[in-house]
């Protein structure tokens, strides 16, 4: 097994929620992964320790990535190629914006090189070009190393399950024992990791989803591919299957990185009851998925929402916070 680098702050603290569990009628508590660093804060640092020590090892010089504009996991990497000595190339989805902020801003201070593609074309052929701009290293004598989209394979999602294991250690100490974790999920490493940790753990708590842009089918079909090629990769006793993973998709809204009023205003509450900044891509609609299904009465037991960070992408929703709702 690879030896990761130390970049996350770790442990993470846990603690309970006591306004909100009281308002939302629940028992929630909260991990805080929006705490494993500041330019590196969230669930994209724990992968990248190991993503990062596997580039390293096969001497790579140049880490290559892609996302959305305000993608948190091409921040993550940019600042901490930047912090190791590599170079870093971002391939971004979208056309540059007017505006530089939240992430991009930190993109751009970085150092990184930043390709924009239309979307069109990033969705049609990212593999092909991620290779392109590999070649294009190699052109110059570099020698790059290819992370996926979420830093979401069998080495990165690792990171989660020894996320895992410290959560576990620190349930024992707290006396705690979450019936559920729940998570926001986009291309599924940390809900893999998750799962496959908790397997090995032997651990009986429930993972669950709230996914924020691919559907149920497509969600589901992605964290078993990921926790499969773990299974593979590392030899694992342990199985997977469809029925085991747990993904609810009625709150991506209109869609990824849009954020209705429902959005905006949980995190306005998560802010003004606990102080704790939860965003409108991400952890704004997990939150607002629990507030959801426990009104639906669908959360018995203690729930620990598990913040997976992206506070920098709150601030290119500045102006939607002060909009005035139609009607
Ligand atoms: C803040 C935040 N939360 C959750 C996720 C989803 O994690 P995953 O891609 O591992 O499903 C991301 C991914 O970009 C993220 O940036």
């Amino acid at each position: 097994m690879l030896k990761p680098l130390n970049l996350a702050h770790t442990p993470t603290p846990i603690h309970r929620l006591n306004r909100i569990s009281e308002r939302w009628n629940g028992e929630i508590w909260i991990k805080r992964d929006d705490m494993t660093g500041a330019g590196l804060a969230g669930n994209k640092v724990r992968k990248l320790e190991y993503l990062l020590a596997d580039a390293q090892a096969g001497k790579a010089d140049t880490v290559i990535t892609c996302g959305g504009v305000q993608s948190n996991h091409c921040r993550a990497t940019a600042l901490a190629c930047a912090g190791l000595g590599l170079h870093c190339e971002l391939l971004l989805r979208g056309d540059p914006p007017s505006e530089i902020e939240g992430n991009l801003l930190l993109d751009h201070l970085s150092g990184a090189g930043l390709h924009f593609i239309p979307g069109e074309r990033y969705y049609d052929n990212l593999s092909g070009e991620l290779a392109r701009l590999a070649t294009e290293v190699k052109a110059r004598g570099g020698s790059p190393y290819i992370i996926p989209e979420g830093g979401s394979n069998a080495v990165g999602a690792w990171g989660y399950v020894e996320a895992l294991r410290e959560t576990r250690r620190q349930c024992r100490g707290l006396g705690l024992d979450p019936v559920r974790i729940v998570c926001a999920t986009g291309s599924g490493g940390t809900h893999a990791g998750l799962l496959v940790g908790a397997r090995l753990e032997g651990w009986d708590v429930e993972v669950v989803s709230i996914t924020v842009s691919y559907d149920h089918d497509e969600t589901v079909l992605r964290i078993l591919e990921i926790a499969d090629s773990m299974i593979d990769r590392y030899r694992l006793n342990i199985r997977v299957v469809r029925g085991d993973i747990h993904v609810i998709d009625d709150y991506i809204g209109d869609g990824y990185a849009k954020a209705g009023r429902d959005v905006l205003d949980v995190i306005a509450e998560m802010a003004s009851c606990e102080g704790v900044v939860v965003d409108p891509v991400y952890t704004g609609k997990a939150a607002l998925g629990i507030r959801g299904e426990l009104a639906k009465d669908g959360m018995e037991g203690a729930t620990l929402f598990w913040h997976t960070g992206g506070i920098y992408g709150l601030f290119a929703f500045r102006d939607a916070f002060f909009e005035k709702s139609e009607g």
